[in-house]
């Protein structure tokens, strides 16, 4: 190949995540408003064909996962086809590993066949268990449809099975201990999420994020908590519950951040790249898709030179905690999480 996809401060990427579309079936108060957003054209989102001929090139220039995100991915009705036909993809070493995050609606009509597609591995986003709560908190009285989604995904052979949990004050964060009671029950390991500045809305503020201090603090009073050496470039710190077998997870983007070992890229459904969740560049891979007389094969060079540019203005890090920090432009449901 023609060289890896190595930034500036030297870290390797080896996980593109790949946004599938704007949309989602419920309305997170932290990520929409209660209408939506303005959806991106049906037009201008990256057909199946072309997030297939990126995948192929970044695959060549060393990425090993591909994460499909949404919005909610299992909203796009071809998802089972984007999922074959990445899994088909050979990486530098063995095949390319095909994993999603999903909020779990629909997950357990659709998995079987997800499955049978080559899906390697799934994260689902539970808040809250209680139904009340999430109803409020998601806007939709869709907490049964997830369950049902969880136990699904817990009753398939996909592991490590992880939930997502972002940490709220006044919100759940009287109910940590039971969201990793719930996890323990079906096999899958919780991670506490802290709150990052990418709503719609711009109303993110220091005082309502729950600090992986205080995750750890509540955990603490019920459980003892060993951490797990081995993290590689994973966001989630871990520690094993009262001696195991099981385990929780807190991301700590910003209190904690772990961009020094960053490995991920990004690419928007509407086909743009991007280095970090907080970047203000984005780099117009959709425009070299579909620039004038552009032919696929002859693309691929120019697919590649974009893939590596995005890597080599990557900055070092984010800059939540400096006083000057501007929220990127787009939200977390356009950017894909
Ligand atoms: P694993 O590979 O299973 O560890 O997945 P993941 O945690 O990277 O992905 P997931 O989609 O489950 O994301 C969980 C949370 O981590 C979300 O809030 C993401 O926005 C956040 N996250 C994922 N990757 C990054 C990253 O590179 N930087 C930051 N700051 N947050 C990230
Ligand atoms: N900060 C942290 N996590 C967030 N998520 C959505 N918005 C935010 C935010 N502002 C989470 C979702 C899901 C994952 C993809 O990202 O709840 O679990
Ligand atoms: Fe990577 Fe940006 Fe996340 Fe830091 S904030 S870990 S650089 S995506």
């Amino acid at each position: 190949t023609t060289g890896g996809l190595i930034d500036t401060h030297g870290r390797v990427h080896r996980d593109l995540r790949i946004s599938l579309t704007d949309r989602c079936s419920l309305r997170c108060t932290y990520c929409m408003p209660e209408q939506g957003n303005e959806w991106l054209a049906r037009t201008s989102i990256l057909s199946t064909d072309e997030i297939v001929e990126v995948a192929e090139v970044a695959a060549a220039l060393g990425i090993r996962t591909f994460r499909l995100t949404g919005g909610e991915p299992l909203l796009r009705t071809d998802i089972v086809e984007v999922v074959r036909r990445v899994a088909r993809i050979e990486g530098e070493d063995g095949p390319v590993e095909v994993a999603m995050t999903t909020n779990g609606i629909s997950l357990a009509q659709k998995l079987p066949a997800l499955i049978d597609a080559g899906l390697t591995r799934l994260n689902i986003s539970i808040d809250t268990v209680d139904r009340q709560r999430f109803a409020d908190l998601t806007r939709r009285d869709r907490l049964d449809d997830v369950f049902e989604g969880i136990a699904a995904a817990a009753a398939s052979a996909l592991r490590p099975l992880k939930l997502n949990a972002v940490a709220m004050r006044g919100v759940n964060d009287d109910e940590l201990v039971d969201l990793v009671e719930f996890a323990m029950g079906v096999g899958a390991q919780l991670r506490f999420i802290e709150q990052m500045p990418l709503d719609a809305g711009h109303t993110w503020d220091r005082t309502s994020m729950v600090t992986r201090e205080e995750i750890l603090a509540s955990l603490g009073e019920r459980w003892r908590l060993d951490p797990v050496e081995g993290r590689g470039g994973a966001p989630a710190e871990k520690w094993r519950i009262d001696g195991g077998p099981h385990e929780v997870g807190v991301i700590a983007s910003v209190t904690a951040p772990f961009c020094g070992a960053c490995d991920r890229l990004r690419l928007t459904a509407d086909g743009q790249l991007r280095n970090c969740l907080f970047s203000n560049v984005e780099y117009d891979l959709i425009g070299v898709l579909r620039g004038e007389g552009s032919r696929p094969g002859d693309r691929s060079e120019g697919i590649a030179d974009m893939l590596r540019s995005c890597v080599h203005g990557k900055l070092p890090g984010h800059a939540i905690n400096d006083p000057s920090f501007l929220q990127p432009a787009r939200g977390m449901n356009a950017i894909g999480g």
